[in-house]
C-alpha cells in the first residue's frame, strides 16, 4: 500500500480525539476522509503533513516511515481548506513558490509553473493578482501549487467548503480529473457525504476519533458496517414490520405494494421533481421514508402496504 497509517492516535489534554486509526490507500488513488465536524478529520491530516506529532502509531508513504519527519522534509503536500495564497504575489509566482525550496532555477521554474497553469486552464491568469481571480480559480491555483512540488501524496482539508454550492459541484469534477490527469494520491477530507461519494475510490467514515468503516462508495452504501455508517452516508429507515422483525432499510428500497406484511398510513407527500417521497407511518409507530418515481401518487391519509426490494 502507498499510504499506510497504522494505530495512529493523538490526545489534546485529557481527550483523545484520534483513536487508534488504521487505514491504507493504493498509488493513485483518492480517498475521501467523512465524518462530521470535531470528528478528528483535520487532526488525522495534519498527522499526515507533519503539523501534529501522533502520540503513537507510524505513518508510511511508499514504503518509508516519515512519522517523525518534518513538514518539509515529508513526500506529501497539503492543501488548507483557505487555501493560504500569497495575495501580493501573481497567480504564476504562488504556482512557483515551493520550487524554491527544491533549487529549481528561476526560468525553469517559471516554465513549469506555465506548463502547470495550462493543465489547469489558467494560462491567461498567469500574471494576474490573486484577488483578482474567482474563488474556483484560486481553487485549481492552490492545486497546482502543491502538485508542481510532486508529492507522494495530496492531503486536500474541505477544500471546497468555501464555494457556493454550483462552483463546488463543478470543482468536484475537476479535482477529480486533476487527480486521474496527475495519477495522484490524495487525501480528501470532507463533511458532505455527496461530495464524498463522487469523489472517492474510497471512503472512510470517522466517528469520534474512531475509523468506522472503510470501503468503495457503493460497498459503504450497500453494506453498512453499523446504524452509524447507515445514517451517516445517505438515510436510513429502522422499523418493525407487521410481525415484530426488525428492518433496516434505505427509502429508495420500499415500494407501494399490494400484500405484504408492512401496513402504514400516508402521512406525508413531498414532490422533488424527479421523485416523490412519502412520509409513512407503520404498525410499530415509526415514521418511515419511502422514495418513488414521480409518477406514483398517493394521498395523505391513504392506508398502504408496503414492500422491500
Ligand atoms: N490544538 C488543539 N487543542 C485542543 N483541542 C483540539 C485541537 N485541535 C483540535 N482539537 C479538538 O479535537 C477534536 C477534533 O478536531 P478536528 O480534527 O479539527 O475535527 P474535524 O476536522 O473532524 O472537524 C475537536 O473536538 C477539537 O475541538
Ligand atoms: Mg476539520
Amino acid at each position: 500500500m502507498y499510504l499506510e497509517l497504522k494505530n495512529l492516535s493523538k490526545s489534546f489534554g485529557e481527550k483523545e480525539v484520534v483513536k487508534n486509526l488504521s487505514l491504507s490507500l493504493g498509488k493513485g488513488e483518492l480517498l475521501c476522509l467523512l465524518g462530521s465536524s470535531g470528528c478528528g478529520k483535520t487532526t488525522t491530516l495534519k498527522m499526515i503533513g507533519g503539523f501534529l506529532k501522533p502520540d503513537a502509531g507510524e505513518i508510511r508513504v511508499d514504503g518509508q516511515n516519515i512519522t517523525c519527519m518534518e513538514p518539509e522534509e515529508r513526500p506529501v503536500s497539503t492543501v488548507f481548506q483557505s487555501y493560504a495564497l500569497f495575495p501580493h504575489l501573481t497567480v504564476l509566482d504562488n504556482v512557483t513558490y515551493g520550487l524554491k525550496f527544491q533549487k529549481i532555477k528561476k526560468k525553469e521554474a517559471k516554465e513549469m509553473g506555465m506548463k502547470y497553469l495550462e493543465k489547469v486552464g489558467l494560462t491567461e491568469y498567469a500574471h494576474s493578482k490573486i484577488h483578482e481571480i474567482s474563488g474556483g480559480q484560486q481553487q485549481r491555483v492552490a492545486l497546482v501549487r502543491s502538485l508542481i512540488t510532486k508529492p507522494k501524496v495530496l492531503l486536500l482539508d474541505e477544500p471546497l467548503s468555501n464555494l457556493d454550492a454550483k462552483l463546488r459541484i463543478k470543482m468536484r469534477q475537476e479535482i477529480k480529473q486533476i487527480q486521474r490527469e496527475f495519477d495522484i494520491t490524495m487525501v480528501f477530507v470532507t463533511h458532505d457525504q455527496e461530495e464524498a461519494m463522487v469523489l472517492g475510490d474510497s471512503i472512510a467514515i470517522m466517528d469520534q476519533g474512531n475509523l468506522i468503516q472503510i470501503g468503495k462508495p457503493e460497498e459503504v452504501y450497500t453494506h453498512p458496517a453499523n446504524d452509524f455508517a447507515r445514517n451517516f452516508l445517505g438515510v436510513s429507515n429502522c422499523f418493525r414490520d407487521d410481525a415484530g422483525n426488525e428492518i433496516h432499510c434505505r427509502p429508495e428500497d420500499l415500494f407501494f405494494a399490494v400484500e405484504g406484511n408492512i401496513h402504514g398510513e400516508i402521512i406525508r407527500e413531498e414532490f422533488l421533481g424527479f421523485y416523490r417521497q412519502y412520509y409513512i407511518r407503520v404498525t410499530d409507530g415509526s415514521q418511515v421514508l419511502l422514495r418513488a418515481e414521480r409518477d406514483i401518487v398517493r394521498q395523505k391519509g391513504e392506508k398502504v402496504i408496503l414492500g422491500m426490494k
